[in-house]
């Protein structure tokens, strides 16, 4: 059972500037809900039972949203208000949920993973990068779905335009298991068009095993000097370890960037 998931929480948001030289994105409102409660209401739903947030100094403010109980409890004594009781209850509930460690150097996202080794009990746990909203479908319990059945690591996969390769992971199809589950032979971070082995792009949200940690403390630093959790995970995948792509039914938002962050808000209005 995956009952634990971490979210790297430490990146310096460049790309949404300069919406994020004070804020953290993840606190930004995406049609008035902040976008980390859209990434913990699917966990919530697919059943985890514990979230790690890994934070830095810098974004202090994200600790501090959850753990502010002083202030609600004086608002709340002095005006009574329905709508603030059920928000801050709200609040309580993700609290009593959520750990934090720190990253306080922007290493990448595999130095960001490793913070949380000595947190993981279970064989294997759920990451979701907070950038990627999939709405609609609850993506995190569907991989969790196929992680029970097949016993092993899963990822969230999306076909990208050609053109588009060197923005993500990109990974090398293998043998098909059934209409939306495919073993992956290979994956690169950030290849350009030329490496690329396919349009296949691996997306925000990833079923890990602990064996991660101990490829990922022997990790070299990667494409612009970062850990990476790809070059970890195309390690294991060398070693014969067995990682699923689920391609997901939802739709994918992509939260990171200005255009994208824009259109997350039109599309989640609709809902
Ligand atoms: C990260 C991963 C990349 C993945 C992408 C999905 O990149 O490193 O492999 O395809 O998330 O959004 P980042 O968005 O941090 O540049």
């Amino acid at each position: 059972m995956i009952k634990q998931a971490i979210i790297p929480l430490a990146g310096l948001g460049t790309r949404l500037l300069p919406l994020t030289s004070v804020f953290p994105k993840e606190l930004l409102p995406i049609n008035g809900k902040p976008g980390i409660e859209f990434i913990l209401d699917e966990c919530i739903e697919a059943g985890i039972k514990e979230i790690i947030f890994i934070i830095s100094k810098k974004k202090q403010m994200i600790k501090d949203y959850f753990y502010n109980d002083l202030f609600y409890k004086k608002i709340i004594k002095k005006k009574n208000d329905p709508r603030i009781i059920k928000e801050y209850k709200k609040i309580l509930k993700y609290k009593k949920m959520i750990k934090f460690v720190y990253q306080n150097k922007p290493l990448g996202t595999g130095d960001a993973v490793l913070k949380t080794k000595n947190f993981i009990r279970d064989d294997f746990f759920l990451m979701l990068l907070p950038d990627d909203l999939i709405i609609k479908r609850n993506c995190s319990k569907s991989m969790i779905k196929i992680h029970n059945r097949y016993k092993s690591s899963v990822m969230a996969s999306m076909n990208v335009k050609k053109s588009s390769v060197s923005r993500w992971g990109i990974y090398k199809l293998g043998k098909r298991i059934d209409k939306n589950n495919f073993i992956i032979k290979d994956v690169i971070e950030k290849p350009i068009i030329a490496n690329a082995p396919s349009n296949k792009a691996v997306i925000g949200r990833y079923i890990l095993s602990k064996k991660i940690f101990s490829r990922l403390s022997k990790q070299k630093p990667g494409k612009g000097g970062e850990i990476h959790i790809t070059d970890a995970i195309q390690s294991l995948i060398f070693k014969n370890e067995k990682f699923i792509a689920h391609n997901f039914l939802g739709k994918y938002l992509d939260c990171g960037s200005m255009n994208g962050y824009i259109k997350s808000t039109l599309e989640i209005a609709k809902l």
